[in-house]
């Protein structure tokens, strides 16, 4: 294969005070390929990403635009050559139609000095969308679309600005199945049209199904690329972490848990009006619950109930026989639950903020009360928690907004185990988090339980919930529509459950 790459990477150094996040990397995309880029939380990815456009400027090393030295300053610089980022926070306007945030700021111009000709407007857009095999109405704000398509919006964007490169930083780690088909099926829409992408995910299983080759970072470094055809998951993971894994089924073996312990949290017929019916469950001492189901089934809604972010229409929630009275969040934390939510960026952290800080911070707020609280002992405290959960970071001193989005995760479950929680609720608590953290989460998942914390874990990965759960509740339309035993259940059981598809 003797063509030009389209992109070539050569040598690319880049340190942050205190991390070397990249040393000397290579990078190759050749035309109208799919190239994934794979590593563990903090390996360099994201960083590696930023510098091609434009965002950082790499302490030493070149980059190559078919065949010819570029220097991308700016995100404007990368966008004119053709390179397109899409993030995993999208960067759409919320409240502006489809077409309108596809050219925005790029309108085409109308007869009148000043004026928009909406039509031709309307018209692009529309072929934009055509091309991705899309079926949305161009005048749909985009705030009512799926998360899903507002991805697809921002790829029809990308590709009205001519990219040819298309980079998408973990663009699945929030969609359902059904929708991660839907990009798969763009992304090789575009690999027909010569456009090639760089795609960034924690998922083996999706990389085999799209990518035509595959780079893999460790620490700041190299290990290799390597076309995917032929190669095997082991081997994919031996390359990323340079070691074997160990056993990721945490669940010990042959013990029935909730046969031997007390109930912890009761839920009683609650509903919330129109979201959740009549939900029943007890969750045990001791026992990881798994929730399964779909995107939208209403598990988030669930655990948010629970943590008194809404209050229900109607249900009883009971803590070791009590019955709970809990009007906000602060009242479900007294009482000893805690919530690990999905969305780390809006809920879970304080960006700016230092990593002691925000690993302290709910702990604080308990230990306020009793008076004096010594900031060394915080830090102290935050340490113990950073080893614990292996958060790489150079010190507790690191500004959040600077750890890896993984790192990032481990922080905000960092901070809720500080207050030692009775129960304890893990909304998607591994997304994002490479294979190797993702043990660990597990492990420390089953260690809390085996000091008696009852644990509720929301996953959308059926083997996790498999793997890691003593039970496990299946949610559709706001209900709980099976119980199963993960011993005994399989990914088909859950799926038709989840789906609500009659069994064959
Ligand atoms: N602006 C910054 N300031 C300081 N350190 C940074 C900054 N950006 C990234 N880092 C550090 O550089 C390293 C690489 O981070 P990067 O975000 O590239 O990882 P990643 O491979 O994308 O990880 P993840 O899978 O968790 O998203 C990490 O140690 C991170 O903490
Ligand atoms: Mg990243």
């Amino acid at each position: 294969m003797n063509t030009t790459p389209l992109l070539h990477m050569s040598a690319i150094s880049k340190s942050f005070p205190g991390v070397k996040a990249l040393d000397r990397v290579d990078f190759t995309v050749q035309p109208g390929e799919i190239m994934a880029l794979l590593g563990e939380n903090g390996a360099g990815k994201s960083t590696l990403m930023r510098i091609l456009d434009g965002v950082f400027t790499p302490d030493s090393g070149q980059i190559f635009w078919r065949g010819q030295p570029v220097q991308i300053r700016s995100p404007q610089d990368a966008k004119n050559l053709g390179i397109s980022m899409i993030h995993q926070e999208l960067a759409l306007v919320p409240y502006l139609d489809v077409a309108k945030n596809i050219y925005l700021g790029r309108e085409p111009a109308g007869l009148l000095p000043g004026t928009i000709d909406w039509t031709t407007l309307y018209e692009q857009a529309h072929q934009q969308l055509a091309r991705l095999d899309l079926d949305v109405d161009p005048r749909t704000p985009v705030r009512d679309l799926p998360l899903a398509q507002q991805q697809m919006v921002e790829v029809a964007k990308a590709l009205s600005l001519s990219a040819q490169l298309i980079v998408m930083d973990e663009p699945t780690s929030s969609l359902s199945n059904a929708e991660v088909a839907v990009l798969f099926r763009t992304m090789r829409a575009l690999k027909e049209q010569g456009v090639s992408i760089v795609f960034i995910s924690h998922r083996l299983n999706e990389i085999f199904a799209i990518a035509d080759r595959v780079t893999v970072l460790r620490d700041g470094s190299l290990v290799g690329s390597e076309p995917l055809q032929g190669m095997t998951a082991d081997a994919l993971i031996r390359m990323m972490v340079g070691r074997e894994l160990g056993e990721t089924n945490q669940r010990p073996a042959g013990e029935d848990v909730q046969s031997q312990r007390q109930p912890i949290l009761e839920v009683r017929n609650l509903s919330r009006a129109g979201i959740l019916h009549d939900i029943n469950f007890t969750l045990y001492e001791g026992e990881i619950l798994g929730v399964a189901g779909l995107v939208g089934a209403g598990r988030t809604e669930l655990a948010e109930t629970i943590f008194s972010v809404h209050p229900p229409t109607q249900g009883d929630i009971l803590l070791r026989g009590q019955k709970l009275r809990l009007r906000r969040p602060a009242d479900a934390i007294r009482a000893g639950i805690a919530l690990v939510t999905e969305d780390r960026k809006g809920q879970g952290l304080f960006l700016r903020m230092e990593v002691g800080a925000n690993i302290s911070v709910r702990i604080l707020h308990q230990l306020a009360r009793f008076g004096l609280i010594r900031w060394r002992d915080s830090q102290h405290l935050a340490q113990e928690y950073v080893d614990k959960l292996g958060v790489r970071t150079p010190s507790v001193r690191q500004k959040v907004r600077n750890l890896s989005g993984g790192n990032q995760q481990k922080v905000v479950i960092a901070k809720w185990l500080t207050l030692k929680p009775q129960v304890l609720i893990l909304d998607e608590p591994t997304r994002g988090i490479d294979v190797g953290a993702k043990g660990e989460i597990h492990r420390l998942m089953r260690e809390l339980a085996s000091q008696g914390v009852g644990i509720l874990m929301i996953s959308s990965e059926l083997p996790e919930v498999l793997g890691v759960s003593d039970r496990v509740l299946v949610m559709r339309g706001g209900r709980v529509v099976a119980e199963m035993n993960p011993r005994l259940a399989t990914q088909d059981d859950i799926m038709r459950a989840a789906t609500g598809a009659k069994t064959s």
